[in-house]
């Protein structure tokens, strides 16, 4: 069938997202101590830069979890929605990217039910126009309903889809959440599934200190562009003349919290104009800039936070070095 009618792109990010980057940049350098939301990473540039991160040897998350999904795709369906094959699971993906181990999850639902509409949601409209794109193209049995947007849109669009859904929340996306916020974004999305839905979350576990961090501390140095180009991101956009060469990456584990925290640094005291927001922002040597939180679990805080959430744990899968965790949610009665 034609590739054209089986994808669909829907924008449900305004045109006028540079206001609120604006908005928010201003506010967070203004904030003490400073601070910029993650979710600005992902322009075209951070996208692609996140991509290469999965590919490294450190970052142990992506590999992990494609092992899990390549070993247990068919158990974890049949633990959500039975043997049988009656009516069609419709699968929506928060936060897709670029959707690589999500094709393990479409190839197993397509050999279930011959036919599948998938919907995933993403604030990258280039990243998730591509990978649509390409599944299509690999996948004849496949319709896409891409939306372009954030969280809040995806759970929105939820609403109006028919029949039975499993939602994915793959990649640790949900250790970005401080855990009382996973706990609220989590009863949202349980309001708007029925009994017969279920929801599949990649989480990362808590672990030691020296494997987390190596992870977010790569030897190439690609996490630390990742970071800084939030900065190049402001310089691009916003009219912003920071110097990148003059803040350096920071990430460390706080384990009290299960947390990666991570910081742009300034080396010296500056002054950085932002020309499209008439803003001249100081820095003190050594002044950070907290810019992500990556929350780690036990599995102790995985139930604890399913049963917060009005969620009932379907199913608990880890890969053989036990470094990160799938986890199946129905809604609890
Ligand atoms: C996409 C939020 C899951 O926290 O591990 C990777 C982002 N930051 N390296 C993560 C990220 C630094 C990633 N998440």
């Amino acid at each position: 069938m034609d590739e054209e009618r089986r994808f669909e792109l829907i924008r449900a990010t305004p045109d006028d997202h540079l206001a609120e980057f604006a908005h928010d940049v201003r506010e967070g350098l203004t904030a003490s101590p400073k601070h910029l939301p993650c979710r600005y990473f992902y322009d075209r540039e951070g996208s692609l830069l996140f991509e290469a991160i999965c590919a490294l040897p450190e970052y142990y998350l992506t590999r992990a979890e494609r092992a899990i999904l390549e070993a247990h795709a068919g158990e974890i369906l049949a633990r959500g929605f039975g043997e049988r094959v009656s009516d069609p699971i419709t699968l929506v993906e928060l936060g897709s990217g670029s959707a690589t181990k999500t094709r393990l999850l479409i190839a197993a639902l397509l050999r279930r039910q011959g036919a599948l509409l998938y919907v995933p949601v993403d604030i990258s409209r280039e990243m998730l126009e591509e990978s649509a794109r390409g599944l299509v193209r690999d996948y004849p049995g496949l319709r896409v309903r891409a939306i372009a947007g954030d969280y809040a849109d995806g759970l929105e669009h939820l609403t109006s889809l028919r029949g039975r859904k499993l939602i994915l929340w793959l990649g640790s996306n949900i250790g970005n959440l401080e855990r009382a916020e996973a706990i609220a974004f989590l009863r949202r999305v349980r309001e708007r599934m029925s009994e017969a839905d279920a929801m599949l979350i990649g989480i990362d576990l808590r672990k030691d200190r020296a494997v987390v961090e190596r992870a977010y501390n790569d030897a190439r140095g690609v996490t630390a562009r990742f970071n800084a180009n939030l900065l190049a991101r402001i310089n691009r956009e916003l009219g912003g003349h920071f110097d990148l060469a003059a803040f350096r990456h920071h990430a460390l584990y706080n384990e009290a919290e299960g947390r990666i925290e991570m910081y742009l640094v300034s080396v010296r005291a500056q002054r950085v104009r932002i020309e499209r927001l008439d803003l001249e922002v100081s820095f003190a040597a050594g002044e950070r800039i907290h810019t992500e939180n990556s929350y780690k679990y036990s599995p102790e805080e995985i139930t604890a936070v399913a049963r917060a959430a009005g969620l009932r744990l379907l199913g608990h899968w880890r890969d053989p070095d036990a470094l990160f965790s799938v986890n199946l949610f129905g809604r609890a009665p």
